[in-house]
């Protein structure tokens, strides 16, 4: 058998953030949320990075908007992520209140992070005051990508989830934030929801690959949610592209059931256990 065959999974070396940040004009790089083993494990083969987004707590927890996630539920969720993943690069989101505060905070929860679940960065949304403690964190060992545009941890200073970028001023000062978390030592940048061209300048402007999500394809790579473009809920943002239609399914999926059990076709004798002769 060859040394290639032999190789048991856990041999298999993850995508690293140096990789990723070595990607800048390259081939695009591919990134999808996940929150649990299951979906990860599905993924894991076509991704570059997998994020643990804090749009958790609105894909899977049914919350408003992202601003009530917790560390903990971060921590639970990208523990799954790292068991059902053996190749993506995972990246967890540093939820709302566990970084603004200063850096010092923000290295204890982002090791609290890397400790507890094995995944080898977090994210952060960097508004301008935060490029101090993105330098903080990777001069400490912690690798950071950023995420600047349409921050959604800001949804109750902005008032919504409306796109970024559609006044001069607004342009200037994203593309500032991301060229701040640039030289802070970002490895990468999410650039979420800006107005044409927008993305395309801060590509060109910033050293480490840009993500974009609703930011056109002009960005180093492209991430969605997954739920998303699954086609798991009846309404997406105008910036997802479904992939499949995984509400349709699931309630069809849910309707047969119910007929089967409501009959008494369900189980039959190839579902049920027999007596050993
Ligand atoms: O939380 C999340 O899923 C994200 C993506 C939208 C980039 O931050």
């Amino acid at each position: 058998m060859s040394q290639q065959m032999s190789r048991p999974d856990s041999a298999v070396t993850r995508v690293s953030a140096p990789d990723i940040h070595a990607r800048k004009n390259g081939i695009p790089i591919v990134c999808l949320t996940a929150y649990d083993a299951a979906v990860a494990r599905l993924i894991d083969p076509f991704c570059d990075l997998i994020l643990v987004g804090d749009s958790v707590g609105m894909a899977v927890h049914g919350l408003e908007s992202t601003v009530g996630v917790t560390l903990d539920m971060m921590i639970l969720h990208a523990r799954a992520v790292m068991r059902g993943s053996i190749r993506a690069l995972v990246v967890v989101d540093m939820p709302f209140g566990s970084y603004e505060a200063g850096p010092e905070i923000a290295f204890a929860n982002a090791a609290r992070i890397l400790k507890e679940t094995g995944a080898q960065a977090v994210k952060l949304e960097s508004g301008p005051e935060i490029a101090a403690t993105i330098r903080f964190l990777t001069a400490r060992g912690v690798p950071v990508m950023g995420h600047v545009g349409l921050r959604p941890q800001a949804v109750n200073m902005v008032g919504g989830f409306r796109a970024r970028g559609r006044s001069d001023a607004e342009r200037a000062a994203i593309l500032a934030e991301a060229q701040a978390a640039d030289e802070a030592g970002a490895f990468a940048i999410v650039v979420e929801c800006v107005a044409e061209g927008l993305a395309e300048e801060i590509t060109r402007a910033v050293g480490c690959p840009t993500i974009g999500i609703g930011a056109s394809a002009q960005c180093d790579g492209q991430i969605l949610v997954t739920p998303d473009m699954l086609g798991l809920f009846d309404w997406t943002p105008k910036f997802v592209r479904r992939y499949g239609t995984m509400a349709a399914q699931i309630a069809e999926a849910a309707s047969r059931y119910r007929e089967d059990v409501q009959e008494r076709s369900f189980p039959g004798r190839a579902e049920t256990y027999r007596i050993k002769t």
